[in-house]
């Protein structure tokens, strides 16, 4: 009321020829305080509407966000499911494989057991005999050099010579002296060998030359060994470095000693060692067993690995 009195008595003190100023300068006033209420309310309501819309934002970015995280757990689960079926394939198709592996080296076990000749693990030396019939399904020269006597050329089995000849480079690498005196003897060969023995030591022979038929030189896969310093003889191999050599060495090319010291069917030959395999030739030097004291039946396991 105060300020309305003195804003009256203010526009009375103003001269008359200053009115038309005076209304004027309020009618400015006066449309600057509209343009300004004006403006305010605008704001109010723009405001107002921002928060409407931030309102609606917020809830339109949770349902989206529900909705994102809704799908992406389904999305999830969905490949959760896919890889565990793709699991059980898998694995249903490594059994199926085993299956087939097992299946497939079964038939190569058997094929392989069926075109190896059982004859090669039998006891021969009294024990076993084979027929005059008999003779390996292959051989093959050893080599001239490998021979003692080049000009009398010797035969073993086959399958048996890379083993043999393997053995013979091992032996020459270490700077040991090996040759071939005697291999594959057939039948009607030991035949006359053990006639010329009999007439020689009589009875005596029969202490280290098998009868026809019981000798392993008919498998192809006995050899009779021969160095340096014995002047051709059989005799004395145990003294040299080529048996000692041969000793520790042959059963990884397998080859064993088929008559050791104090067998029960010939005086023991040194010189003599026979093809069973490099598996069975290890079990025989990890056990220090001979070939003979094992059962047929144990032999004819290793029959598989012999080749
Ligand atoms: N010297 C062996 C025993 C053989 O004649 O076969
Ligand atoms: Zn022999």
């Amino acid at each position: 009321m105060i300020q309305r009195d003195h804003i009256l008595r203010a526009i009375k003190e103003v001269p008359r020829d200053h009115w038309g100023v005076v209304f004027l300068f309020v009618l400015v006033f006066s449309s600057l305080g509209y343009g300004l209420i004006r403006s305010e309310q605008k704001n109010e309501l723009l405001s107002a509407n921002i928060m409407q819309l931030e309102k609606q934002l917020s809830i339109t970015t949770s349902v989206l966000e529900r909705s994102i995280s809704e799908t992406h757990s389904t999305l999830a689960e969905e490949l959760n499911r896919e890889r565990q079926t793709v699991s059980v394939i898998k694995s249903d198709l490594g059994n199926f494989q085993q299956e087939v592996g097992t299946i497939s080296s079964s038939v190569d076990t058997l094929e392989k057991l069926n075109e190896t000749d059982p004859e090669l693990l039998q006891k021969y030396s009294k024990v076993y005999f084979l027929s005059e019939h008999y003779t390996p399904e292959r051989l093959a020269a050893v080599d001239k050099p490998n021979l003692y006597y080049e000009d009398q050329p010797e035969s073993v089995h086959a399958k048996m010579w890379p083993h043999l000849k393997e053995l013979l480079q091992s032996a020459q690498t270490a700077g040991v002296t090996l040759w071939v005196r005697s291999g594959y003897r057939s039948f009607d060969e030991q035949t006359s060998l053990k006639s010329a023995y009999r007439v020689q030591y009589g009875s005596g022979a029969n202490t280290f030359s098998a009868d026809q038929g019981y000798s392993e030189h008919q498998l192809g896969t006995a050899v009779d060994f021969i160095t340096t310093g014995l002047g051709g003889n059989l005799d004395g191999f145990d003294t040299t470095i080529a048996y000692q050599w041969m000793l520790t060495n042959a059963h990884t090319y397998g080859f064993i000693l088929s008559y050791p010291q104090g067998n029960s069917f010939y005086v023991f030959e040194p010189w003599h060692w026979r093809y069973v395999g490099k598996e069975l030739a290890t079990h025989l030097k990890n056990t220090g067993k001979s070939f003979y004291d094992l059962d047929q039946r144990e032999l004819d396991e290793y029959l598989i690995t012999i080749f």
